[in-house]
């Protein structure tokens, strides 16, 4: 992910655009440990909760092995598939350089692991969300395409001052989305499908607003970071989300979200297709702060 108020200066040891070398043969023993506990425990979870694509992307990379993955193996496959990459970041970058990255094709990702006593909760993506979350859906030809589009996007978005409003789509879609499948709702969103209670909870919960995708109403939608999402939309394939993204020319989209109010997060609106009308229990009863 990307976040503003940084320094545009890379830190020490960066390359100007930002990578860093993944260091693979310096992680310990238990750093791997960590990665094959969370690998285990996701891919016991998602048969059934995760879309297809995301299924089929972790098996054509073969994740798991010997514990973290090292990125130039996975993209020895990744390349061959969809001409993406992996490349190494020390955390969060500058938006221009998040946006040139997957312009180009490349997905920056934390090269750190959550330490074994933070399994369930990190503010930080770290390599698990990264590549265990993010890299599966970028062996699809059709998610490639979207998201290297959403990078030019993001450039674009960047000129017009219009990128929390872009942002938005990212969160709902790339981080957070539900897609149609024939035997009911699917996860794809990076931060569900690396998230034990979150990949639960986005399905199974009837606290959240589960609507359908609609390019407009999602970039008016704020979302939440420190909590589980109030409301999911839904898309019915990727191919409609690459084809009303790159399809809709989002100058004037912008020009007329600036006299639009956003939507509360929890509400829904007229138009909406709903999927769950969702009790908002979770949140109302105080998230996170509240749960156990
Ligand atoms: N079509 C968008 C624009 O005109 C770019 C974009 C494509 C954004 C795909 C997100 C995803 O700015
Ligand atoms: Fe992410």
């Amino acid at each position: 992910m990307s976040a503003d108020a940084m320094p545009t200066a890379p830190p020490p040891g960066a390359r100007p655009d930002w990578t860093i070398d993944q260091g693979w043969a310096r992680y310990t023993e238990a750093e791997h440990q960590v990665w094959i506990t969370l690998y285990e425990r996701q891919t016991a979870l998602l048969p059934g909760r995760a879309a297809d694509p995301f299924l089929k992307g972790l098996d054509a990379l073969d994740l798991h092995r010997a514990g973290i993955p090292d990125f130039a193996r996975i993209n020895e496959e990744l390349t061959r598939l969809t001409g993406w990459s992996v490349v190494a970041v020390p955390g969060l970058v500058p938006d221009e350089v998040f946006f040139d990255h997957l312009a180009n094709r490349r997905f920056p990702a934390g090269q750190f692991i959550r330490k074994p006593e933070e399994l369930d909760y990190l503010q930080e993506p770290d390599i698990f969300h990264d590549v265990f979350g993010h890299v599966p859906m970028l062996t699809d030809p059709t998610f490639a395409d979207y998201m290297a589009a959403y990078g030019k996007g993001g450039q674009r978005a960047l000129g017009f001052g219009h990128l929390h409003n872009l942002a938005r789509l990212y969160w709902y879609t790339v981080e957070f989305g539900l897609m149609e499948s024939r035997e009911g709702l699917r996860i794809y969103g990076a931060g569900i499908v690396s998230s034990r209670a979150e990949s639960v909870f986005a399905l199974d919960d009837p606290s959240p607003n589960r609507l359908g995708f609609d390019l407009e109403r999602v970039m008016r939608t704020p979302y939440r970071i420190d909590d589980f999402q109030q409301v999911y939309f839904v898309i019915p394939a990727l191919q409609t989300l690459l084809d009303v993204t790159t399809q809709t020319d989002f100058a004037p989209l912008y020009r007329r979200l600036e006299g639009a109010k956003d939507i509360p997060i929890a509400a829904i609106e007229p138009a909406d297709r709903v999927f769950t009308r969702g009790t908002q229990a979770y949140a109302n009863a105080g998230g996170r702060t509240r749960a156990a």
